[in-house]
């Protein structure tokens, strides 16, 4: 399976890391593409990639390349995303998936759309404390799930957002600590909770950086069951903490950050599911954007290679991604209005 890596910034690397560790089973990063020669160029020297595009339209023309990993910033998804399926390539695609909810479900229409495959990255979903934890809700061993939190304590300086001209920007980033940082773990508690909302209440704030968006922003979801979800996000909390999730029910509660299980504990011992001997390395980058480790991105990129091969969906479509970029427009909305978001 030939990839192509479309954006050779901060998050290809990952993806060419993770390709790397796939050779093995026959996948290969045949291709780059950067609009910014020298970023290609470089990037091609590094990873040893032998086939190297300065415009979109050139590498999605290579009839070697099966599946593309779109690497560009958040708002240019879409459109990068539609030109690879017109061109038939199936696609990996970073989060956010898009920026606007309408954005967001127009990329989620393009498999059917194109009869191409897709693959969203939201890396989180593959840490075993995660999978644990969803399964454990839907069987019904935490009894009715009455809150849940998720603390977003990111640390981002200055520099990092002067580090991009798309960063921190409404055009491109589409909000700021909640849609580039927060919404791995927005994305993970709704997913987690298999979250039925039924009405969002957002405050947002600039306070420490010179940027458009928000860098601090709480929110909370009430869920058509009247249970409650807290979000709490900042890109303001020096020096970055770990990000943390917590799910309460009348039965049993679970919570882990990126160090691992706080709390499995259930009223019932023998109705617990199994604790995860291991989180995962699917986290990380709450100190810094180029920490970010690679286990996700693996387990997703075998999925997606192996997806083509089958014939089959993989294992998280872009229609999965809508809710979280719906969620986080909802916040800003409701900050902006100062009235709660009716889904
Ligand atoms: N999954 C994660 O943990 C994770 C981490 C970091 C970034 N990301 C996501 O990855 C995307 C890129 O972020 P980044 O930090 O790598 O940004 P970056 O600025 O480091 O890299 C983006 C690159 O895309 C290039 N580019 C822009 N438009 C292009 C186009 N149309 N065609 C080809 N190249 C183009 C730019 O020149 C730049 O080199 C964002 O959507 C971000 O949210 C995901």
């Amino acid at each position: 399976m030939n990839f192509g890596i479309i954006g050779c910034g901060v998050i290809a690397y990952t993806h060419a890391t993770a390709l790397k560790a796939l050779e093995a089973e026959d996948c290969r990063l045949l291709a780059c593409c950067d609009i910014v020669p020298e970023k290609a160029d470089a990037f091609a020297a590094r990873h040893g990639v032998p086939r190297v595009y300065h415009d979109d339209a050139s590498i999605l023309a290579d009839p070697d390349v099966d599946i593309v990993c779109v690497c560009v910033p958040s708002g240019s998804h879409g459109e990068v995303c539609e030109m690879a399926a017109k061109a038939g390539k199936h696609i990996v695609c970073e989060k956010p998936l898009e920026i606007t909810p309408e954005r967001a479900a127009a990329a989620a229409a393009l498999p059917e759309k194109y009869g191409v495959r897709m693959q969203s990255i939201h890396q989180r979903r593959t840490m075993p404390a995660a999978i644990a934890a969803r399964e454990a809700i839907r069987q019904g061993k935490l009894g009715k799930v009455c809150l849940a939190e998720a603390d977003l304590k990111y640390y981002r300086d200055q520099a990092y957002y002067d580090s991009g001209d798309w960063r921190g920007t409404w055009e491109l980033d589409g909000g700021g600590c909640l849609m580039n940082q927060g919404v791995h773990g927005v994305d993970l508690i709704l997913w987690m909770l298999d979250a039925q909302i039924d009405t969002v209440y957002g405050q947002a704030a600039t306070l420490s950086h010179a940027i458009a968006v928000e860098d601090n922003a709480a929110a909370v979801l009430r869920m058509r069951d009247g249970s409650v979800c807290v979000i709490e996000s900042s890109t303001s909390a020096y020096p970055g903490f770990s990000t943390s999730f917590s799910i309460y029910g009348e039965k049993g509660t679970i919570i882990f950050n990126d160090e691992g299980i706080v709390e499995w504990n259930f009223i019932d011992p023998t109705d617990a599911p199994p604790r995860p001997d291991r989180l995962g390395e699917a986290m990380g980058g709450s100190k810094s954007n180029v920490n970010i480790t690679i286990d996700g991105h693996i387990t997703l990129l075998r999925d997606m290679a192996r997806a083509v091969r089958d014939g089959r969906e993989p294992m998280l479509p872009p229609r999965d991604a809508v809710l979280a970029v719906k969620v986080i427009c909802a916040v800003y909305e409701s900050s902006r209005t100062g009235r709660p978001v009716k889904f």
